[in-house]
């Protein structure tokens, strides 16, 4: 039986379902897709799947609380919104129609380096919920321009992605000739005193550009040069190991993301649910922990928040809420989200976020 496109959405899935009907072939593909043979991409679901649930009855659970912090932000519940760039791409108002949806729903969007709009403008529709996703630049003085932009306006936190030395290999994109569009380098470095970046560049000049600006010697020793920078938070975005999340600790960051990229970088890494029992294990509750890579249910949000994270973050079902029905859509996805996580809470027997424990779990 064909489905109309009115067909009720009850479920994340359910948008990324009428997406792929409304996007552009490449840009859907590139979005969906993850690298090489998608071995993490697929296993990030997957793996969520794989873990039961041991629920816990006669407990009152007839007032939940979902609410949560994460490095001292109150959030509604424990889901904020994960990086993603150029969000004009699924829907024109981009990142303002998310950062409106995600600020009235209580939580915090993390705005990616490669923003289309301008930081004041986003933070300003955010109203104090964002944190800035950084991707280093070559030029100290640009990173520490867009930091310090940030932070003046009104950013709450920086999150420096560490898992993209270089790009992932991602196959689809190469068939397809999928390239990003170039607003999405212009939109936040025009004011910045960039040299060589303009509206008239062509796919080619733009990729030599990023590979050039954005190839950067991130290591531990560039983080003391970080904080020395800002007052603001950071946080570590794509941690898979947990000798890397014991430097963490060691380094004196505020948290870190366990993240694959959403299986976007490295094929074969773990799913990052998979990774986060023995990170939290090495971190041992000296900073906080937020994982993303393949939530989609309220239940992926109990399993990870049981087994050590804050919080998650929410990937993909953004883009395509974005796409399906802008501000209304990612409201819609958020609200979705929230109830399936309170109603896995009651079910499992838990009314406060902080009584989803580890014993919930039953590890395969
Ligand atoms: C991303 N991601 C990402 N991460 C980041 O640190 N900076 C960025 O600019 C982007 N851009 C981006 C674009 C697109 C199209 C996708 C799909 C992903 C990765 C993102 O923040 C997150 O780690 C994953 O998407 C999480 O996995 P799920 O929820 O999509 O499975």
């Amino acid at each position: 039986m064909k489905r109309s496109t009115k067909v009720a959405i009850v479920n994340l899935a359910d948008f990324e379902e009428l997406a792929k009907k409304r996007l552009p072939r490449a840009l859907f593909e590139h979005a969906a897709g993850g690298a090489e043979d998608e071995i993490t991409l697929r296993d990030n679901v997957v793996a969520f799947q794989r873990l039961q649930i041991i629920p816990r009855v006669l407990r009152d659970v007839t007032e939940r609380k979902t609410d949560t912090t994460v490095i001292g932000h109150a959030i509604s519940f424990p889901v904020l919104i994960a990086p993603i760039a150029c969000l004009r791409r699924f829907h024109p108002q981009g990142e303002l129609a998310l950062v409106r949806a995600a600020s009235n729903a209580g939580t915090i969007s993390i705005i990616s380096t490669g923003a289309c709009y301008d930081f004041k403008e986003i933070a300003t529709a955010a109203r104090g919920f964002a944190w800035l996703q950084l991707y280093a630049y070559r030029d100290k003085a640009v990173t520490q321009a867009l930091v310090q932009g940030a932070e003046a306006a009104g950013y709450k936190a920086i999150c420096i992605t560490v898992d993209v030395p270089v790009d992932g290999n991602r196959e689809r994109d190469r068939r397809n000739s999928y390239y990003y569009p170039r607003e999405m380098l212009y939109g936040n470095l025009k004011g910045l005193g960039v040299k060589g970046v303009s509206r008239r560049m062509n796919n080619a000049e733009l990729l030599a550009f990023a590979d050039r600006e954005l190839r950067v010697a991130l290591t531990w020793h560039y983080l003391e040069w970080l904080k020395t920078i800002t007052k603001l938070p950071i946080l570590l975005k794509g941690i898979l190991s947990p000798q890397d999340a014991a430097c963490a600790v060691s380094s004196g960051v505020n948290g870190i993301v366990v993240s694959n990229h959403g299986g976007r970088q490295l094929d074969g890494t773990p799913a990052s649910i998979d990774a986060l029992p023995e990170i939290a294990k090495a971190v041992g509750g000296q900073i906080e922990i937020l994982l993303d890579s393949g939530v989609r249910r309220g239940t992926d949000v109990l399993r990870a928040v049981a087994l050590g994270a804050k919080a998650v973050l929410l990937g993909r079902p953004c883009a395509w809420a974005l796409a399906v029905d802008g501000e209304h859509g990612v409201s819609q996805a958020l609200e979705i989200l929230q109830k399936e996580f309170s109603t896995a809470m009651a079910l499992a027997g838990c009314a406060r976020v902080s009584e989803i424990t580890a014993d919930l779990i039953r590890l395969p």
